[in-house]
């Protein structure tokens, strides 16, 4: 003697679960594609550092005689960018240049509040938070200029935090 049980599904109910499980699919492709064909990244938190010295502290790379652009090997850039609303909601330094083709990996950090930092054309899109270091690597392959700006409000001045990346031929 066997029993059979089957559970009642209304049609409407098998549908949307079908739908759902599709949906599924669907998103696990979409963010296999942007991780690891388009090599679409999250910012990495890189460090900690401390907001109160990062900038006076002479052995911290965000200190005036450090910060900016530096040149690993022809092509390879990494970029030291503070954000501050103490010196007048500025990005320091707010103007870098490379040439094309140049592969830049930013560490940007915070003096004071939380700020934010996303250069234009790219996926370069970053939270900027006092007290830890933002990083995040691009290609810039083509020849132009490329603005960032800050897109967390931060006061008064925050409309006016921009600069720019310059990609020479
Ligand atoms: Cu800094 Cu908005």
């Amino acid at each position: 003697m066997t029993t059979k049980t089957s559970m009642h599904i209304d049609p409407y109910e098998r549908t949307w679960m079908i739908v759902s499980g599709v949906m599924l699919v669907v998103f696990l492709v979409a963010v296999s594609v942007a991780g690891f064909a388009m090599g679409i990244q999250l910012p990495n938190p890189d460090r900690r550092v401390d907001p109160a010295t990062v900038a006076t502290d002479p052995n911290s790379p965000w200190h005036p005689d450090n910060v900016g652009l530096r040149e690993l090997s022809p092509g390879k850039y990494e970029a030291y960018i503070l954000a501050s609303q103490l010196q007048g909601w500025r990005f320091i330094p707010n103007e870098i240049t490379v040439p094309a083709g140049s592969t830049i990996t930013f560490y940007v950090t915070s003096q004071d509040l939380q700020h934010g930092f996303k250069l234009e054309n790219t996926n370069v899109n970053m939270m900027v938070i006092p007290g830890q270091v933002s990083k995040l690597t691009v290609t810039l392959s083509s020849s132009g200029e490329y603005n960032f700006i800050c897109h967390e409000y931060c006061g008064s001045g925050h409309a006016i935090m921009y600069g720019k990346v310059i990609v020479t031929p």
